[in-house]
């Protein structure tokens, strides 16, 4: 695994920029990512072309040895372009324009934009396509960052309509497959449609399901226009781009097929402060950030990433201080940036990078950490990024192991719950992190994959939650020889977010043989008891074919097993998910750890990791010594 940095040439002075590439080197760094945001520093007037300064840094960096992740500069459009094609901005939800003064001012359907964007990355390609420096484009940054997926432009409807008319073909088809007589929301033609917003009421959940996969299928476009002229200037130089965390508001999948490596930006501090985490949670890993969700993402976006190409994927971006965006920005314990670097590599990053080089003392993210302070000394993780180069060196390459368990993700069973809740506390994410939460705890390597993943090699199989099945999904499952296991609400959907003929959980009643009669969901602070765990937020009435292998404590159904399938038609808590994690593991013949809390193994084809995310030095068996705080153990394999 490589390291590298982030780094704003254009933010500093010429003169330090050989220094600073001296001092890269010199910590451990190989690659340097640069350019993502300097539109208006290579093209300042329109058509008037400033390549000097980047030919400069391009050149400083590599004449120190260092590799360049170049970016393609489409997420900041200068003013002057803004200026040129006001209506180029996407229009937020209320129908307010998301104006120039800050980043991802466009909407992904303006066709205007979308010119600009191939005609800007078609020249940076043709400069730096043959640099011996490049060793990788990224395009854009951060896809849909600040909610900036939807837009409710005029450009956005008219392409909509368009993406209907294709999709469906007739407006009767459209009307018929959404349910328009309902509420007498039937469209006489395409042409009619609006998108889902600034109605009275909720809209159609078929019409914002539409929408998203709509919206999706644009982000989908606006990336595939910019690696078409990077494949063609640049045939063998791989291209990324950097996903985020917890976000699913576009099909990672799809995305991740245009491009070679899947990189994200981890900032594990900020993303336990931002999201649902309880008050312990952040409380205990206050500086650690809770032991999933760095390994959650990496297994995220190695399943998004070709599989046929080696699944290549890496951190873009690692959070190496307090960052500046959550609610709260404390620092890491020491030992975290180097742990959550050896993390990465155990996973089979391919590349850490941190955000960013130096810290910037102007701007938005002036209070956002750097592996140096703005006068140039360097921060505290320094240290670490050292410590971590020379375990990777030593360590050598690593290559990812056969994970014994799939979880299955899907974008499109994001949007569903996040459409239609039913009940608030239903929420895909955290359901999706709570599973794999249950299957790290207890030692289990994870693959995360798409729906329409190969799943035969491997010893257990969970679905979260998938409320439309496509086609094919249930046979698939049908043909395994391990044990799955089905959260609540999938197949509660057909593809147009209608209930389907017999009910839920439609073409998976005969893979479960169950009848999902009626679901309800339950309000926070209720919990109903049963043997060993609880049900709370979401149960579902089931009838079945055969007896339910578990019950809650007035015999209601929970979990129907048939033939290696468990259906589970309640939300899981922990202790649900531990029990069903036991046996599937135990039929399996898959082993188990008894993993003390904060502890994370994971294994590589050579070695096993132990990182320690709690607090509090930690006694293990078969270690001489208690694992420390913050801090990782390796051991051959
Ligand atoms: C994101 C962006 C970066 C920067 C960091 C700050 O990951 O990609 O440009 O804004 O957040 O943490």
């Amino acid at each position: 695994m490589k390291l590298g940095c982030c780094y704003y040439p254009e933010h500093w002075p010429e003169d330090i920029w050989a220094e600073d590439a001296r001092r890269m080197r010199a910590m451990g760094l190989s690659l340097v990512r640069i350019g993502e945001f300097a539109w208006s520093r290579i093209e300042p007037e329109p058509g008037h072309y400033d390549w000097g300064w980047l030919d400069r840094a391009i050149e400083t960096l590599h004449a120190a040895g260092l590799k360049v992740i170049l970016g393609t500069p489409t997420a900041t459009p200068p003013k002057w372009l803004v200026d040129r094609m006001p209506d180029m901005v996407a229009i937020d939800e209320q129908g307010r324009p998301r104006g120039f003064g800050s980043r991802r001012h466009y909407c992904f359907s303006h066709e205007g934009y979308r010119a600009e964007c191939r005609r800007i990355v078609t020249v940076l390609a043709a400069r730096y396509a043959k640099h011996p420096a490049l060793h990788m484009w990224q395009t854009d940054n951060e896809y849909g960052c600040h909610d900036t997926v939807l837009s409710f432009s005029h450009a956005a409807a008219a392409a909509f309509r368009g993406w209907c008319a294709a999709r469906y073909g007739t407006i009767a088809a459209l009307n018929a497959a959404w349910g328009n007589v309902f509420w007498s929301m039937e469209y006489r033609s395409f042409a009619e449609i609006d998108p889902p917003h600034l109605t009275v009421t909720e809209a159609n959940p078929t019409h914002w399901l539409d929408y998203r996969r709509f919206a999706s299928d644009q982000v989908a476009s606006f990336n595939r226009e910019q690696v078409a002229i990077l494949r063609e200037a640049a045939p063998g130089t791989p291209i990324t781009h950097n996903f985020m965390g917890f976000f699913t508001e576009f099909d990672h999948h799809d995305v991740g097929r245009d491009i070679d490596v899947a990189t994200w930006d981890s900032y594990p501090l900020g993303f336990l402060e931002q999201f649902w985490f309880s008050q312990a949670e952040k409380r205990d890993y206050l500086r650690q950030g809770h032991p999933d969700i760095a390994a959650f993402h990496h297994d995220l976006y190695r399943g998004c990433s070709p599989k046929e190409a080696g699944s290549r994927w890496g951190v873009m971006e690692q959070q190496p201080g307090p960052v500046n965006w959550a609610r709260f920005n404390p620092a890491p314990l020491p030992g975290m940036v180097a742990l959550w670097t050896l993390e990465a590599c155990a996973h089979g990053a391919e590349l850490t990078s941190y955000f960013r080089w130096r810290q910037a003392p102007f701007a938005q993210e002036q209070m956002h950490a750097g592996l140096l302070r703005p006068d140039s000394t360097e921060a505290e993780a320094a240290d670490e990024v050292r410590a971590a180069a020379a375990v990777l060196d030593a360590i050598g390459p690593q290559a990812c192991a056969q994970a014994p368990a799939a979880l299955v993700f899907s974008y499109e069973a994001a949007w569903v719950i996040g459409i239609q809740p039913q009940g608030q506390s239903f929420r895909y994410l955290e359901l999706v992190f709570e599973a794999y939460s249950a299957l790290r705890i207890r030692g289990l390597d994870v693959d995360i994959v798409s729906p329409d993943a190969d799943l035969s090699a491997y010893r257990m199989v969970v679905v979260p939650t998938l409320p439309i099945v496509p086609d094919g999904f249930a046979e698939k499952l049908a043909a395994l020889s391990c044990p799955v296991l089905l959260g609540p609400r999938s197949g509660s959907k057909t593809d147009s977010f209608c209930i389907p003929d017999g009910l839920a959980p439609g073409n998976l009643r005969d893979l479960t043989g169950v009848t999902v009669n009626r679901v309800e969901s339950l309000r926070d602070g209720v919990s109903e008891p049963a043997d060993g765990f609880a049900v709370t937020r979401w149960r579902e009435d089931v009838v079945a074919d055969h007896a339910p292998e578990i019950t809650d404590a007035a015999a209601r159904g929970v979990v129907y097993y048939k033939d290696g399938v468990r259906y589970c038609a309640v939300w899981p808590d922990r202790d649900l998910l531990a029990l069903l994690v036991e046996r599937m593991a135990h039929e399996a013949g898959v082993e188990l750890c008894d993993l003390p809390a904060g502890i994370r193994v994971r294994r590589t084809q050579t070695h096993v990791f132990t990182f320690n995310y709690s607090g509090q030095s930690v006694s293990l068996p078969g270690f001489d010594a208690p694992l420390p705080p913050a801090s990782w153990h390796l051991a051959p394999l």
